[in-house]
C-alpha cells in the first residue's frame, strides 16, 4: 500500500512542533502500525534525518507506553493499543494523522512522546495497600465474592496508556484513577486504606492539571481494555463516604 503519514515533530519540549509529511511506498498490510513507523523511521536514518520519536515497549497489548493519536482517535480508529493496530486497517492511498496525546498534564517530550509522569504520581498517592503480602498465601484463606472479584480483576486491566485523558474533551484522568481505586477497594487487602487512596489519588488528580469528569464517555469508547465508565460513579461513591467521615 501507499501510505501518507503526516507526523508531528517537535525537537524537544521547548520547541514549537509542526506536523511534516512522509510517504511510504511498500507498506504490508500485515505490519503493526508501530512497524510501518519504524519502516519509516529506517528510511529516515539511511537519509540522513532524524527518525520519529515514539514510545513504545512490549508491544502486545501490555505496557501501555504506545498511545498516539491516529486521525484525531486516541489509538486509532480500532477499541485496540496502538502496537496491536494492524495497517489492514487502512487502505492503499490513506493519509493518516499522527499526533501525541494532547493534554496539559502530558507534556510533549519529543516528537510522539509526553510525559506521562502525572499517572505515576497518582498511583504514588494511593496506589497501594499496607497488609503484608509475604509469600503466595493459601488461596482460600481470604474469600472474595466472585462479583466483586471480577470487577477488581476487570479494573486491574487498565494499562496506564492515558487513551482515556486523551480522549476526553475535559483531559480528565478520571477513568484511570476509578479504575485504580475500584482495583484495591473491591478487595479484602485494599481495606485498610480505601479512605485515604481515594481522598489522596484525586487531590493528586486535580493537583496534576487534568480536568473534571462531565460524564461524556469518550475515555470508555477509546480505553483499549473496556475499563467501563462506572468504575468513576463507583469512585465518586467512595470520595462522598470518605469525606463525610470525621
Ligand atoms: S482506563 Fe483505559 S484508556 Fe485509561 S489509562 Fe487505563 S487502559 Fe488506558
Ligand atoms: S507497546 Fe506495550 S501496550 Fe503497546
Amino acid at each position: 500500500m501507499k501510505i501518507t503519514v503526516r507526523i508531528w515533530r517537535q525537537k524537544n519540549a521547548e520547541a514549537k512542533g509542526t506536523m511534516v509529511s512522509y510517504e511510504l511506498d511498500e507498506v504490508d498490510e500485515n505490519m503493526s502500525f508501530l512497524e510501518m513507523l519504524d519502516v519509516l523511521n529506517e528510511k529516515l536514518t539511511l537519509e540522513g534525518e532524524e527518525p520519529v520519536a515514539f514510545d513504545s515497549d512490549c508491544r502486545e497489548g501490555i505496557c501501555g507506553s504506545c498511545g498516539v493519536v491516529i486521525n484525531g482517535e486516541a489509538h486509532g480508529p480500532e477499541v485496540t493499543t496502538t502496537c496491536q493496530l494492524h495497517m489492514r486497517t487502512f487502505k492503499d492511498g490513506d493519509v493518516l494523522d499522527i499526533e501525541p496525546w494532547r493534554a496539559g498534564a502530558f507534556p510533549v517530550i519529543k516528537d510522539l512522546v509526553v510525559d506521562r509522569g502525572a499517572f505515576d504520581r497518582i498511583i504514588a498517592a494511593g496506589g497501594y495497600i499496607t497488609a503484608p503480602t509475604g509469600s503466595a498465601p493459601e488461596a482460600n484463606s481470604t474469600p472474595v465474592p466472585k462479583e466483586d472479584a471480577d470487577r477488581a480483576f476487570e479494573a486491574a486491566t487498565c494499562i496506564s496508556c492515558g487513551a482515556c485523558v486523551a480522549a476526553c474533551p475535559n483531559g480528565s484522568a478520571m477513568l484511570f484513577t476509578a479504575a485504580k481505586v475500584a482495583h484495591l477497594g473491591l478487595l479484602p487487602q485494599g481495606q485498610p486504606e480505601r479512605d485515604s487512596r481515594v481522598i489522596n489519588m484525586i487531590e493528586q488528580h486535580d493537583a496534576e492539571g487534568f480536568g473534571s469528569c462531565t460524564n461524556i464517555g469518550e475515555c470508555t469508547a477509546a480505553c483499549p481494555k473496556g475499563i467501563p465508565l462506572d468504575v468513576i460513579s463507583r469512585l465518586n461513591r467512595d470520595l462522598m463516604g470518605a469525606l463525610a467521615k470525621p
